[in-house]
């Protein structure tokens, strides 16, 4: 109650040209569920979203594409923000030449798109983090705590959400996720399925328990 959370939602889309993109499996739903715990408890929320979901009453609503679209809007609110919950699947990747006209097939039987990297927008937040929780997400199709854990370090976070996205009831699209809140210190916490909302609310109360000041 009284804290800024900003939380991202849904997988970026990459222009290829003006009708087509490179995008991914996240529905947003999971992201929308932070958003909406969040606003339960009394926090003031923006959610900065890719997603077509309609925009739970109460959020402050920013609808983004692209990857960069998405740095802008959550480095604009970062600097206010209490706790930062990043739950969107963002392209790693970029097309290095986006079209501005339609591509039309041509006689050969392969096209090629060369793509870039894109920024890694929690590796940024976590190294300009002053005062803020940040809680990243892992999506992973194995070794997943191996990974989440090298994420914590990489990205300094203070807390981060691994999910498999390949288990039955788990990750992309689903209404429910089997997730483990992973902590610097090494510590965990194993969730059975549940569904999307109940896990946010599991998740800020991980949060409350180490955000120092904040009321239980
Ligand atoms: N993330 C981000 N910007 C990127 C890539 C990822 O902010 N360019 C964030 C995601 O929002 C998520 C976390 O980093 O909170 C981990 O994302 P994930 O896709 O699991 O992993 P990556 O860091 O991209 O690493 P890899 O693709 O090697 O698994």
């Amino acid at each position: 109650n009284g804290k800024r959370v900003l939380v991202t939602a849904g997988g970026t889309r990459e222009a290829i040209d003006p009708v087509r993109y490179i995008g991914n499996r996240s529905s947003g739903k999971m992201g929308y569920a932070i958003a909406e715990a969040a606003v339960a408890r009394g926090a003031a929320v923006t959610l900065v979203s890719t997603a077509a979901l309609p925009s739970p009453a109460g959020v402050n609503v920013v609808k983004v594409e692209s990857a960069e679209e998405m740095r802008q809007a959550v480095l604009a609110a970062y600097d206010a923000a209490d706790i930062v919950v990043k739950a969107a699947a963002v392209a790693d990747y970029r097309p290095t030449i986006v079209a501005d006209k339609k591509i039309k097939k041509a006689a050969e039987d392969s096209l090629t798109i060369v793509l870039q990297r894109n920024p890694d927008i929690l590796q940024e937040l976590g190294s300009r983090k002053k005062s803020q929780f940040l809680v990243g997400f892992a999506a992973e199709t194995h070794d997943l705590e191996a990974y989440a854990k090298e994420k914590i370090a990489k990205k300094n976070l203070d807390m981060i959400v691994a999910n498999d996205v390949t288990a039955a009831g788990a990750g992309f699209g689903t209404e429910t996720n089997i997730v483990k809140f992973l902590f610097p210190d090494g510590s965990k916490t194993e969730l059975s399925c549940l569904p999307k909302r109940a896990v946010a609310d599991k998740l800020f109360d991980a949060v409350l328990q180490r955000l120092p000041g904040a009321a239980k």
